[in-house]
């Protein structure tokens, strides 16, 4: 069986969470690999609603193995503040289900700090963050100053680099962005009381995969953010700080790129974006509104209104071709129901030219106005559709156009919050 790889083909908030719920039924191992407290991925159960963070969506399904990669920053304050908040709903009993990698690199009080003066700072040039202190401490990671999880039970080093790291946040933290300095002491004794609460956790990942892999064992890696939210091939500087394309599941994760065998799109109906940077087919009207209503469009993380649009073909044929996708779950399909008419933006018009793929060079999408092609809508609610065919026609020929247009099939089709409420075509664990 092969392993399967889940990323977000726009602007996040695809219904990741929801779809590496489903899947986690097959799998052994669930691995996230990028990404950090920004991501909040939501899975309904029954009544109950939880949003994931930090740790894989597959806790939810018990006897499954969570593993939290080396790509991932890692908020051990509010990791364990998740932890509380799953058990309570019932989840997560048994400890070893969570493992942490010990070269992940962790998001300290500088950093959260940083994040939020800087956007303050930028002012109407922000980016829109989600203030988590995500973006500073990818880049200690990559200035090798990161403090990794595997470091917090070494006394001596850890004081070290605390106190090593503090002589330069605190200067930039004063005298460049006007903020109080951070005590050194104040900040070891926060980290090491947490300690006690996660010794059970670290693992050397990369070796802990190989093994089960070896074993034959099914890995599901779960990508936060979306494709267009990637630091190297999405909208920059409007994205985060780390690889969100699939390829990044081997990095963040320790496994070879061989062990991954397919790669599942997560591409919602229509798009959305929470923060700010381009959106050529937002709509700020009454069928923005309509979208941002009936799909519940509010960030995840911080309750911000998500903005809405039409569905953007450039942009998903980019996150084809970049994340070599096997197969897509269409999710949020319902959103639509009650629309005379819907458009997929197939390219964008500037000036005599049509673009079909999307530019580097953001100042140019400033002149583009998005080329549409119109599809007939239906009425009927789609939440009660349990199989394919059941949907309505005008539904299923939309599904159909986006097959066509990306050239890529549609394996799962969700059309509401829960488990139920999707459409398994093909398994993406069976190969699509
Ligand atoms: P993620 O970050 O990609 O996991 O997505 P989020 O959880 O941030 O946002 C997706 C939202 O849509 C959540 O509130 C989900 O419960 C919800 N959702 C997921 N799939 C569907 C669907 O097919 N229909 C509807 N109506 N809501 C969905
Ligand atoms: P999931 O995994 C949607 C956006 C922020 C901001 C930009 C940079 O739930 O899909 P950051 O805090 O990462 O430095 O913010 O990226 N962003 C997301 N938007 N879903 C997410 O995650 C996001 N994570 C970050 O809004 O525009
Ligand atoms: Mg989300």
């Amino acid at each position: 069986m092969p392993n399967v790889v889940i990323v977000g083909t726009q602007w996040g908030d695809e219904g990741k969470g929801k779809i590496v719920d489903i899947l986690t039924e097959q799998a052994d191992i669930v691995v996230r690999f990028q990404g950090g407290p920004n991501a909040g991925h939501t899975v309904v159960i029954g009544d109950t609603k939880t949003i994931l963070h930090q740790i894989p969506s597959g806790i939810l399904n018990s006897g499954k193995q969570c593993i939290i990669g080396n790509g991932v920053v890692l908020d051990l304050a509010t990791l364990l503040d998740e932890i509380r908040q799953i058990r309570q709903q019932g989840y997560f009993t048994d400890p070893s289900a969570l493992k942490i990698s010990e070269n992940a690199s962790l998001i300290m009080p500088w950093h959260k700090k940083i994040d939020i003066a800087r956007e303050r700072k930028k002012g109407k040039n922000k980016i829109g963050t989600t203030g988590r202190g995500i973006g500073p401490a990818y880049e200690d990671k990559v200035a090798r100053n990161a403090i990794r999880f595997g470091d917090i039970f070494n006394d001596t080093l850890l004081r070290d680099k605390i106190e090593t790291t503090l002589e330069e946040k605190n200067f930039y933290l004063t005298s460049y962005l006007g903020e109080e300095p951070l005590n050194a002491d104040a900040v070891l004794n926060a980290l090491t009381a947490l300690r006690d609460e996660l010794r059970s956790y670290p693992v050397n990942a990369s070796l802990y995969l190989a093994e089960a892999v070896g074993q034959g064992k099914n890995i599901l890696f779960e990508g936060a953010q979306g494709t267009m939210l990637d630091v190297d091939h999405g909208t920059y500087p409007f994205v985060t700080s780390s690889n969100t394309t699939a390829a990044q599941a081997a990095i963040g994760s320790g496994v070879g790129p061989r062990q991954l065998h397919t790669i599942v799109g997560i591409t919602k109906a229509y798009t959305t974006r929470v923060g700010e940077g381009p959106f050529p087919t937002e709509l700020t009207d009454a069928t923005g509104d309509f979208m941002r209503t009936q799909g519940g469009e509010f960030g995840s993380t911080t309750g911000r209104p998500r903005r809405c649009g039409w569905f953007d073909l450039v942009v998903v044929k980019h996150a084809v071709r970049l994340n070599s996708i096997s197969c897509i779950a269409l999710t949020k399909l319902d959103v639509l129901s009650g629309l005379d008419s819907i458009n997929i933006c197939t390219g964008y018009r500037c000036g005599e030219t049509i673009l079909h793929e999307f530019p580097n060079d953001l100042s140019v999408l400033e002149k583009c106005v998005p080329v549409y092609e119109t599809v007939p809508g239906w009425k009927e609610d789609l939440s009660n559709v349990s199989s394919y065919g059941d949907l309505p026609q005008a539904a299923k020929s939309y599904v159909a156009r986006l097959e066509a247009l990306t050239g890529v099939p549609m394996c799962m089709v969700s059309v509401g919050v829960k488990r139920s409420q999707n459409i398994m075509r093909s398994n993406p664990f069976d190969a699509c």
